[in-house]
């Protein structure tokens, strides 16, 4: 039988949950028993404006259902002061779910430094920030769990999303290195691709298929990978309607050159087929498994 998954004793910091996936992943974390923070700037979906009702409205849908809230209505650019809020209301902070987002899609060639900067400043620097400002007080208490929202257009590229694409496989990046560093201090930080029916994807999605993409099928691996029970670190999962999966790296067998000889590019050209080839493949973990492919090489051609 599977454990109660419960959060009576901790703080999560649920960002951009005024609405959509955010609001999703609040409400189900506040009926598993955490303190949540709600926060959402309440603009657009193109980063525009601000609202507080967004939040406030999650916030008192919590409460409503017995659970504990606090608004938080600063943008995640203001990171320090969204952690700030978890410390001033709970006294600790021991969950950060990064989800805020906003889309500016255009094709690269239309693409305009004002787009690429603003889907940068929330996706990535907003992430970085909060996660930044939260990440003393985990290291201190020796526990916490991080939790990054990239994105299939991160993944496998999709038209007219280079800025969001770049921003959202850059948590990824993110991710990898977080979970190196925090793991010492029980610092787990995962990633997850969702796919959900929300303002963000509405018209984007077939009707049919956007009603059952409810947000609410996202939040319960959102949940498990905030909780004490999930001890896996570094990981990228695909989610949505129902379903879930992990994501990992895959490297071919690759071809190997004499180094002290020297090769051509026509010397590469005539390897093609075996440099591309897939069978045998490779699922490097870490840096130094990497790299091992690349060693190997070099100590066949040492006399
Ligand atoms: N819906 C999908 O299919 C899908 C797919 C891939 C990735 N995502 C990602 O999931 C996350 C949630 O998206 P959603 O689909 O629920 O969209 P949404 O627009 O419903 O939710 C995003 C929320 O973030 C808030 N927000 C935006 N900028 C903010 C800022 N600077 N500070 C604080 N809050 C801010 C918005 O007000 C909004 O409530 C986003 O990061 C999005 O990129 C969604």
């Amino acid at each position: 039988m599977s454990q109660a998954v419960r959060f009576e004793d901790k703080v999560v910091i649920v960002t951009g949950a005024g609405g959509g996936l955010g609001r999703a992943h609040a409400l189900l974390f506040a009926k598993h028993g955490a303190r949540v923070v709600v926060n959402d700037l309440g603009g657009s979906t193109h980063g525009e404006g601000a609202n507080a009702s967004a939040a406030d409205k999650v916030v008192a849908e919590i409460r409503e259902a017995g659970g504990t809230a606090v608004a938080s209505h600063d943008s995640v650019t203001d990171g320090e002061k969204i952690v700030q809020a978890a410390l001033d209301s709970f006294g600790r902070i021991d969950v950060v779910v990064n989800n805020a987002g906003i889309l500016r899609d255009k094709t690269f060639h239309k693409m305009e430094d004002a787009d690429w900067d603003l889907v940068y400043k929330v996706h990535v620097e907003g992430a970085y920030k909060v996660t930044r400002a939260a990440w003393p007080h985990l290291r201190e208490q020796n526990y916490g769990r991080v939790i990054f929202t990239a994105s299939t257009s991160g993944i496998y590229g999709n038209f007219g999303q280079s800025n969001y694409g770049m921003a959202k496989l850059g948590l990824y990046g993110l991710t990898r290195t977080l979970a190196i560093e925090g793991r010492k201090n029980n610092i787990l930080v995962n990633a997850i691709a969702p796919t959900g029916g929300t303002r963000m994807t509405e018209g984007l999605i077939p009707p049919q298929v956007f009603e059952q993409l409810k947000p609410e099928l996202v939040s319960p691996l959102v949940v498990y990978l905030g909780s004490e029970q999930c001890q896996d670190t570094s990981g990228l999962f695909e989610v949505g309607g129902g379903w879930m999966g992990k994501v990992r790296w895959e490297r071919s067998l690759g071809a190997g050159f004499d180094p002290r000889a020297g090769f051509s590019p026509e010397d590469v050209a005539a390897h093609w087929q075996q440099i591309v080839d897939f069978d045998n493949a490779a699922h490097p973990k870490d840096n130094m498994e990497a790299l091992r492919e690349m060693m190997a090489n070099l100590q066949k051609y040492v006399v």
